[in-house]
């Protein structure tokens, strides 16, 4: 697809940018462009544009404010060492966004416009991206459903993809890496078999809101969420996956196990990162299911030494402290940051800012 440009006449001062970009936050400010692609059911995909960063009209009919019928992605542009600027395997987000919109009976978008509207935004707006260790260029495609429609037949025939940008620092705070307390929702869940968990809709957030702010009121800065079942079996974390790092002190590796993939969490691009590098640092890697009386246990008898969370926001956060109803407690290792965590920090942000040898040529340059 050709898309039409129309760039912005007057975008923000340099100054304003740089005060920005020295202390960017998270999902606070927004460049001065997004890109924006149609679909009609008698069209395809049509009408790509990059324009001027701004509101979008929709009628109070559209689709999306009823039946919730949208879909997103969080994805990253990296300021690389070599010069230029690079995203992290943005086909594997692109594959990710098409199930999602699948589960969703939403239309899927070809690959090449996908990475396409990524690359002209990024490329237009390329003085928004901050350099600084963990800063970014945070990008958001998304996809609503737009039919002025409020049957509930059949889904809606027209969609609006957008794709927005935001300059980032660290999702957990700039002041650097520091331990995560987490909260078990015991009360609420957030998929169970044949939903919509494995699928990177906003519903799914939408429904983890009162568990997360639960979880805050706690005390902690995010959900472990438990299978829908038995309330036992820990599945996910509040917008990232999370591993542990199993260590039998007889000698043998340590070991990250982080649990496997089912319909009910979301396959991280962070997540298979990890589970692909860690043989290459002498770790092993293991994808299995982990109780709560399993994770507290292994913590007691001194087997499991780390715990973290990861994701493309997050990149890797380590856990310190586990928390739950009834006074329910406990720390893992000894509740700092471990060697195992940062070592995998370090080497996937090597790679993404292009510090490191990348092998399985995940960078994607961009400009
Ligand atoms: C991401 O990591 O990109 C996400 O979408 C998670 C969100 C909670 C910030």
């Amino acid at each position: 697809m050709d898309f039409e440009i129309h760039t912005c006449e007057r975008p923000v001062s340099d100054e304003e940018r740089g005060a920005v970009l020295a202390a960017p936050g998270f999902g606070r400010t927004f460049t001065d462009h997004m890109v924006t692609v149609r679909w009609d059911e008698g069209l395809g995909w049509y009408d790509g544009r990059l324009e001027p960063y701004g509101p979008i009209s929709l009628d109070p009919s559209a689709s999306v404010f009823h039946y919730g019928q949208e879909c997103f992605e969080g994805m990253k542009a990296y300021r690389q060492d070599g010069g230029g600027i690079a995203l992290f395997r943005p086909e594997v987000n692109a594959a990710r966004f098409n199930r999602s919109a699948a589960r969703l009976a939403m239309p899927g978008i070809p690959e090449q416009t996908f990475l396409r509207a990524l690359e002209i935004l990024v490329a237009q707006d390329s003085d928004w991206v901050p350099d600084g260790a963990g800063n970014s260029l945070y990008l958001r495609p998304l996809m609503i459903a737009t039919q002025h429609e409020l049957g509930f037949t059949l889904p809606s025939r027209s969609y609006l993809f957008v794709v927005f940008a935001s300059p980032a620092t660290a999702y957990f705070g700039a002041e650097g890496v520091r331990p995560l307390t987490v909260w078990l929702s015991e009360e609420y869940t957030r998929a169970a078999p044949g939903g919509t968990g494995a699928a990177k809709v906003g519903g799914n957030y939408a429904a983890a809101f009162a568990a997360q702010r639960q979880g805050v009121t706690e005390g902690c800065d995010q959900v472990v969420w438990l299978d829908a079942a038995e309330h036992t079996w820990v599945e996910e974390m509040g917008g990232m996956n999370v591993f542990f790092v199993l260590d039998e002190g007889d000698g043998s590796r340590p070991r990250i196990v982080t649990p496997p993939l089912t319909d009910t969490l979301l396959p991280g691009v962070t997540r298979d990162s990890l589970l692909q590098l860690a043989p290459k640092l002498g770790l092993d890697a293991e994808e299995r299911p982990m109780s709560v009386p399993q994770w507290q246990q292994l913590c007691a008898a001194g087997k499991m030494t780390e715990a973290f969370a990861c994701g493309t926001a997050a990149v890797i956060a380590p856990i310190g402290k586990v928390k739950g109803a009834g006074g329910k407690a406990w720390t893992i290792g000894d509740g700092e940051p471990g060697p195992v965590t940062m070592r995998l920090r370090e080497e996937l942000l090597g790679i993404q800012y292009g510090q490191l040898p990348d092998p399985s040529a995940w960078v994607h340059k961009v400009c």
